[in-house]
């Protein structure tokens, strides 16, 4: 089965709305060429929740081939609780994707397995895709348990669901030593995690789950590594951080198809 490749774009705390809006239109310029064809590459834009309404605008206003995700969604559905963001908020808001579980909501806001299988649920209730983030960090990598490390993330994140929930969604691997650093994992450490995460989907639910969702790699992507990364097999994309905020860069990695591997 053709699982449509998915490049998504995690802006963090970096661009503001007025930023986010030049990046947009410079994006949109650069992939209008008739040489990149929009049915073929997904293509997603996360910025902080302050600029979504703003972008999903820009989106929708001028018809722009974008997807919209944010960041980060609450696990609870509404309430006291202040500084949050609900899925329901986000749906609203026009949102298609959510990331659930970066390293950066792991390390620096305590959340855990139980917290990203809450977060997971809940966007899903509210017709959200999340992209469920996984990755070791470099002490696990030394220990060469990566594999296991991240297999046990993605079981937690998905325990309880339904197979057809599961194939609609996004996985991505982020190794932490290799978020921000400069340090990719060569291809063929993405693609051993890739497969071994696409394996445990289906042993965990069944095999065509597992063919169905699509798998992500993240860390350092550049349009220097972006094709050999995408020519790996159960590899379906890319979550790109620092590299989503410069419209050229990102571009170019939309375009991966168009340089060599
Ligand atoms: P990076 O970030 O591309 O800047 O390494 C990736 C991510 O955190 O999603």
């Amino acid at each position: 089965m053709a699982r449509t490749p998915l490049i998504a774009g995690n802006w963090k705390m970096v661009l503001d709305h007025q930023q986010g809006t030049l990046l947009v239109q410079k994006l949109d310029w650069t992939l209008k060429d008739a040489k990149h064809d929009h049915g073929a590459v997904e293509v997603a834009v996360l910025p902080s929740h302050t600029s979504l309404r703003t972008v999903q605008t820009l989106i929708e206003g001028d018809r722009l081939a974008l997807k919209l995700g944010a960041q980060d969604v609450s696990a609870h559905e509404s309430g006291a609780y202040t500084g949050e963001v609900s899925a329901a908020q986000l749906a609203k808001l026009g949102v298609t994707y959510v990331a659930v579980g970066h390293s950066e909501r792991r390390q620096y806001h305590g959340e855990d397995d139980a917290v990203v299988r809450a977060k997971t649920r809940r966007a899903l209730e509210h017709g959200l895709t999340p992209i469920v983030c996984v990755g070791e960090p470099l002490e696990v990598r030394r220990e060469g348990t990566h594999v296991p490390f991240t297999v046990a993330q993605v079981t937690a994140a998905l325990e309880d669901l339904q197979p057809a929930q599961v194939a609609g969604l996004v996985l991505a691997y982020e190794p932490v030593w290799a978020i921000g650093t400069g340090e990719f994992a060569s291809p063929a450490d993405a693609q051993e995690v890739c497969e071994a995460l696409r394996a445990a989907v289906a042993g965990q639910f069944d095999a065509a789950t597992a063919q169905a969702v699509r798998v992500l790699y993240g860390g350092s992507v550049k349009p220097a590594n972006i094709a050999s990364i995408m020519a790996q097999p159960d590899v379906d994309g890319a979550l790109v951080g620092g590299a989503s905020t410069d419209a050229g860069d990102f571009a170019a990695i939309v375009r991966y198809r168009e340089h060599p591997a």
